[in-house]
């Protein structure tokens, strides 16, 4: 599709669903909701057509994507889950925002720029009814980075969906905000039980960490060797400065609430950090909508998912270089 045309919204009843798989099924791009943010989705064994993912999200093509699937079963087909606790963790965590980044397997069949030449692939399997379905209707896993061009915020809604991609994905599938608000936490466990919090998200890997091995995680080694944007500093950037820990505001500032500190757009006023993921994004990008130069964030607690907050929060406040 060009450019000019506005992309089809569609609303995710069974009808729309099935529209949805046969745009997939053609090699179209559809944004998908899960429940931690809207996807751009793409069939992850069909080259032109992730390069298409890549294209709309004017995406560097080193970074690579998550593949989605329906359950532990299909991911053993593309990635190898022998290791000591993957297969019992995916049994156990799926469906549910959790990626897992395995040895990718040399009969998966994917497209090559879906794993960015990297021996490893990163799947999970998500839990949002309307993505479940659609995985069920193809007969091929799907490809889907979070649905906004690269470094910008993470959409939650359709309505940023379409603020950022109109026009360059085919088809929306609008089933209204999701849930966790946060993108799902990236496991990496290494062949010898090497543990790797590649993201923090809504799945506590510490916890996951005690879990299995009855003791605290050791200290975070630093990741192996990738090069990632959602790793990079600067990420998530609403286009604006943006000043972290702010107790006041300054009259040129949009101030992003949590708690006592009201703000123009208030995160969760009961001080609760699960509402606060829920409303993370849709206060970023109001922010960035505003007629104010500048954003200030209220301090939010560095406890369970707002680990992953606070994380998202650093990405925004980092200029890019
Ligand atoms: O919640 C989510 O995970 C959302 C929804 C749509 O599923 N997706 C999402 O995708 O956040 P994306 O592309 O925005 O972020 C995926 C992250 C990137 O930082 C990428 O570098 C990393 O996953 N990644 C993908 N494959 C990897 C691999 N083989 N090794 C390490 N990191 C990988
Ligand atoms: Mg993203």
């Amino acid at each position: 599709m060009s450019d000019k045309d506005a992309s089809a919204v569609v609303l995710a009843d069974e009808e729309g669903i099935a529209r949805a798989a046969k745009v997939l099924a053609a090699g179209g791009l559809v944004a998908v909701p899960t429940e931690t943010v809207y996807g751009l989705a793409a069939r992850a064994d069909d080259d032109a057509a992730v390069a298409r993912i890549y294209a709309a999200k004017g995406r560097p093509g080193f970074n690579p994507l998550i593949v989605h699937v329906r359950d532990a079963e299909q991911a053993a087909r593309y990635g190898d889950f022998s290791g000591p606790v993957l297969q019992d963790i995916a049994g156990a965590r799926w469906p549910g925002p959790l990626t897992l980044v395995v040895e990718r397997r040399q009969d998966a069949g994917l497209a090559e720029a879906v794993t960015a030449g990297l021996p490893t692939v990163a799947l999970r399997a998500p839990a949002h009814p309307v993505m479940r379905r659609l995985l069920e209707m193809v007969d091929f896993p799907l490809a889907a980075p979070s649905a906004n061009r690269s470094g910008f915020i993470s959409p939650t809604s359709p309505e940023h969906v379409l603020a950022s991609l109109d026009g360059r994905v085919d088809l929306v599938l609008d089933a209204g905000p999701t849930e966790a608000g946060v993108e799902s936490t990236i496991l990496r466990i290494g062949p010898g039980d090497e543990w790797h919090e590649l993201r923090p998200g809504p799945v506590d890997v510490a916890a996951l960490y005690r879990h299995y091995h009855d003791r605290e995680m050791p200290g975070a080694p630093a990741a192996e060797g990738i090069t990632a944007p959602g790793q990079l500093a600067s990420h998530y950037a609403p286009g604006k400065p943006v000043r972290l820990e702010a107790s006041e505001v300054a009259p040129d500032e949009f101030l992003i609430g949590f708690g006592a500190v009201a703000g123009d757009c208030t995160l969760s006023a009961a001080g609760d950090v699960n509402e606060a993921a829920t409303r993370l994004y849709a206060c970023l990008h109001e922010a960035a909508r505003s007629d104010r130069p500048r954003i200030a964030v209220a301090p939010v607690p560095d406890e369970g998912v707002g680990r992953a907050i606070n994380d998202r929060l650093r990405r925004a406040a980092t200029p890019p270089d």
